[in-house]
């Protein structure tokens, strides 16, 4: 990068251009703006809405009301809404069954949203966690996750999302190979136009504890089978960046149309790497901790709520995401002024 000469002092003054919100506005490197957004969206099979404790002002919606979102999200600006089901525990068993339910809460879900506003994108998570009573994206034969399995599992699941409408698949499962699998079937099922996000760079990390409470996912190392505490054996580790391109660039390779980075906040240096290395669009996912932390500070007077939640999203722009999966993306589109 070409760097501009150092001028001798006093003629430098950094400041000059931050005298006045005109001149800041307009000499502002990134920006943030709706278009940026994919609101992360909890669906229940009840009726009404059920807020979620440990994350304030995000609720479960009922299948109509998530229509009415969708709706919403098109008047905002909003480009996309991400779907997670929560799943009433007495549905769940070791194999995660109801996944590739054609009739199930997603596709219900999926259809209604598209029906009310077929212009707003689509985007479904294909894992079966939500579905599995272990809370494992994984099917599990003597403590182990099975790799290969799952991913018959996966595509069953994608191909049942994409019939009803998803227009992009977003394996989050971390399973080896899913990509190139689903993108096969669905080849294979004359559903070429649906688009796959690959949760390429995905971590096991502690700040997805709120999501799985919203989606009342079930407690590792619990459940039907002998299963493991923890995700360490999927997901990524956490001290990794090399890995992560890696990971990436299976995932291009594979058929990916669009990448991920999850977390968000605390993997920054990763998005950067991620964007810098393939020049692929990349998104980040302010996950339930994230946004979790920052309305407890600023619930506790401790943050100013409004200017943290924008600096927080604008952060991931700055780091060079093409857009953010948030929770935040209603309230965010609402400050930015659609
Ligand atoms: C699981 C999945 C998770 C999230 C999205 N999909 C949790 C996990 O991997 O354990 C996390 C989302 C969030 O924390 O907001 N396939």
């Amino acid at each position: 990068m070409t760097q501009a000469p150092l001028a001798a002092y006093p003629a430098l003054r950094m400041r000059r251009l931050r005298q006045a919100d005109w001149v800041r506005r307009l000499v502002r490197e990134t920006v943030l703006t709706p278009a940026d957004l994919i609101w992360s969206m909890v669906v229940h099979e009840g009726e009404g809405e059920v807020p979620v404790a440990s994350m304030p002002g995000v609720a479960r919606l009922s299948v109509k009301e998530a229509a009415k979102a969708a709706r919403e999200a098109k008047t905002l600006g909003i480009p996309a809404i991400a779907v997670f089901p929560h799943i009433d525990g007495a549905k769940k068993d070791a194999t995660g069954s109801l996944a590739a339910d054609p009739n199930g809460l997603v596709c219900t879900a999926v259809k209604a949203m598209k029906d009310a506003a077929p212009e707003v994108g689509i985007m479904c998570d294909v894992a079966l966690d939500p579905f599995t009573d272990h809370g494992h994206d994984g099917l599990i034969e003597g403590g182990r996750i099975l790799n290969d399995a799952t991913i018959e599992a996966l595509v069953a699941q994608g191909l049942v999302q994409a019939q009803a409408g998803c227009d992009i698949l977003a394996p989050s499962d971390m399973m080896d190979g899913r990509v190139a699998a689903l993108r096969t079937a669905l080849e294979g099922a004359g559903l070429q136009d649906v688009m796959i996000m690959s949760y390429a760079a995905k971590y096991a990390s502690a700040f997805y504890g709120p999501y799985r409470d919203a989606i009342g996912s079930g407690k590792l190392g619990t459940g039907s089978v002998d299963n493991p505490g923890d995700k360490k054996t999927y997901q990524m580790d956490p001290g990794n960046t090399d890995e992560a391109i890696r990971e990436v660039a299976l995932d291009i390779a594979e058929g990916a149309d669009m990448v991920m980075v999850k977390p968000g906040l605390p993997y920054l240096d990763i998005v950067r790497r991620v964007v810098d290395e393939f020049r692929m669009p990349t998104f980040a996912f302010q996950v339930s901790g994230e946004y979790a932390m920052l309305m407890a500070a600023a619930r506790n007077g401790w943050l100013d709520e409004d200017r943290a939640i924008l600096e927080s999203l604008g952060a991931f722009k700055r780091a060079g995401a093409a857009g953010i999966i948030t929770y935040f993306a209603p309230r965010a589109a609402r400050m930015l002024g659609a």
